[in-house]
């Protein structure tokens, strides 16, 4: 039987980039954004291969209906990926920016990741994919609430593992360093870039592992010990 997938998130980036490689590989996939345009084309490319609902994430009350009424339309989902996420240079510690990214990167993948975590427990079985970053480690002068909402995926990601173990429900965090999608363009003193074609494959690679944790480059797994020791006045030199 087909597997199906729900990606969260699934109009730009690493979601569009799963999208593309998950219905190449044989998912149904049910793809969520707040731009109905391209969810309607993607319905268009991939008919009953594609499924699709239109949600704010900061619309907290409406993702539960929402949802199950997609999922309903599936007949079910094995896997459920949240890539939605903000970022924000926020120099000037504007409090409008710091709310967008706790709603967005903090309430919204909470309430997506408790769902998930629900609909799974009624059958015993499931996979839940959140995507965390390198960000994780440290604090920083341009991005603290980024920074900071990257730590809560981690733990939250990490707590949600152990309580969903027992109801063969698995749990993988995503730690990407940096790749390379249009936002990013003209973004200076970025390394190891990786293409978000290989990044999806990389991820892709993880869910059928059901690995825990996966670093996209795998050598950003070196690089995050070296971030872990490293004096933080070095870090501060290195943003
Ligand atoms: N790109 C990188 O180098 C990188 C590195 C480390 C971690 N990450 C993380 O990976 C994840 C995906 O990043 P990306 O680069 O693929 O981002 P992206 O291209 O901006 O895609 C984000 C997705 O989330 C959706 N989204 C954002 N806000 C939403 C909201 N309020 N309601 C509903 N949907 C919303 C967007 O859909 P709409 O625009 O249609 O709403 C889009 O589909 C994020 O969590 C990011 O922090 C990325």
């Amino acid at each position: 039987m087909k597997k199906k997938a729900l990606i969260i998130g699934c109009t730009s980036g690493i979601g569009l980039e799963l999208t593309y490689q998950m219905i190449e590989d044989g998912y149904i996939v049910g793809g969520t954004g707040k731009r109905e345009n391209v969810l309607h084309d993607l319905a268009a490319e991939f008919k009953d291969k594609f499924y699709w609902c239109v949600f704010n994430i900061h619309d907290i009350n409406s993702i539960k209906p929402t949802l199950t009424h997609l999922i309903k339309k599936m007949h079910g989902i094995d896997i459920c990926i949240i890539a939605t996420g903000i970022f924000g240079d926020n120099e000037n510690l504007q409090w409008g920016l710091d709310e967008k990214i706790i709603y967005t990167n903090v309430l919204g993948f909470t309430a997506i990741a408790n769902f998930a975590a629900h609909y799974f427990l009624k059958n015993d079985s499931g996979h839940i994919v959140g995507i965390s970053s390198l960000n994780k480690y440290s604090g920083s002068v341009n991005h603290t609430s980024f920074n900071a909402s990257k730590a809560y995926i981690s733990i939250y990601l990490d707590g949600l593992r152990f309580r969903l173990k027992k109801h063969n429900i698995h749990v993988t965090e995503v730690c990407p360093g940096f790749l390379k999608v249009p936002h990013f363009d003209g973004f200076k003193s970025m390394l190891w870039v990786v293409p978000v074609r290989k990044a999806a494959r990389e991820i892709l690679k993880a869910i059928e592992r059901k690995k825990k944790i996966t670093y996209i480059s795998k050598r950003w797994l070196i690089g995050s010990w070296i971030l872990r020791v490293i004096p933080h006045v070095l870090k501060k030199r290195l943003e």
